[in-house]
């Protein structure tokens, strides 16, 4: 099958995908101001740029762990089966927990990890996504914070692929297939 031909438009540019980090940091500091230590949970491989730029404005005692769980395969649909791909290194139990997502879409990768987290006895779960597709929702799950809410469009860039690619651009932009179909 040869892979159908796509242009990417320009959704959320990356000075406002900052401008909005620096919104989100300061609720997360508000929320967090008498931790002693948060552990910063990216779940990869989405996250990454965002949890990135995330920590270097959170002005609070932090350390960063990382969990993988699979979610789409090469396409466009999610599987609704969550696995755990790779384990965080550190316990949770008795910690504060920021656990950093890219998109919550239909839920369900929210569901599943924030019921594996919350079965170590974290002192307190938190939830941030970049991104919130509401329309798309199948479990009523809801991150504490998000970034932007958007329509049901597939998105790419700043951490986030379609088939692996595209993780690179510096902003969200909306996939566009050109070929009519
Ligand atoms: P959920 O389990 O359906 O909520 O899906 C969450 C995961 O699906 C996200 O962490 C993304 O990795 C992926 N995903 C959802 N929507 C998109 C999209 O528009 N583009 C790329 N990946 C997406
Ligand atoms: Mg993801």
């Amino acid at each position: 099958m040869h892979a159908r031909p796509y242009v990417i438009d320009q959704m959320i540019s990356a000075k406002s995908i900052a401008a909005r980090i620096e919104e989100l940091c300061t609720e997360i500091q508000t929320e967090f101001a008498d931790t002693d230590k948060l552990v910063v949970v990216g779940l990869l491989r989405g996250s990454f740029v965002f949890i990135a730029d995330l920590v270097r404005e959170l002005d609070l005692p932090i350390e960063v762990d990382f969990l993988e769980a699979s979610s789409y395969g090469d396409g466009m649909e999610s599987s609704r089966e969550v696995r755990i791909l790779k384990d965080l290194r550190g316990g949770i139990e008795g910690r504060d927990v920021l656990l950093v997502e890219d998109i919550v879409d239909t839920g369900h990768t929210l569901f599943h990890v924030t019921g594996m987290l919350r079965a170590r006895k974290p002192a307190r779960l938190r939830t941030v996504a970049l991104l919130d597709k509401p329309t798309r929702r199948e479990v009523d799950m809801r991150a504490d914070h998000i970034g932007f809410e958007i329509p049901d469009e597939f998105v790419v860039g700043y951490g986030i692929d379609f088939a692996q690619r595209n993780r690179n651009l510096p902003f969200i932009g909306k996939v566009r297939f050109t070929d009519g179909k």
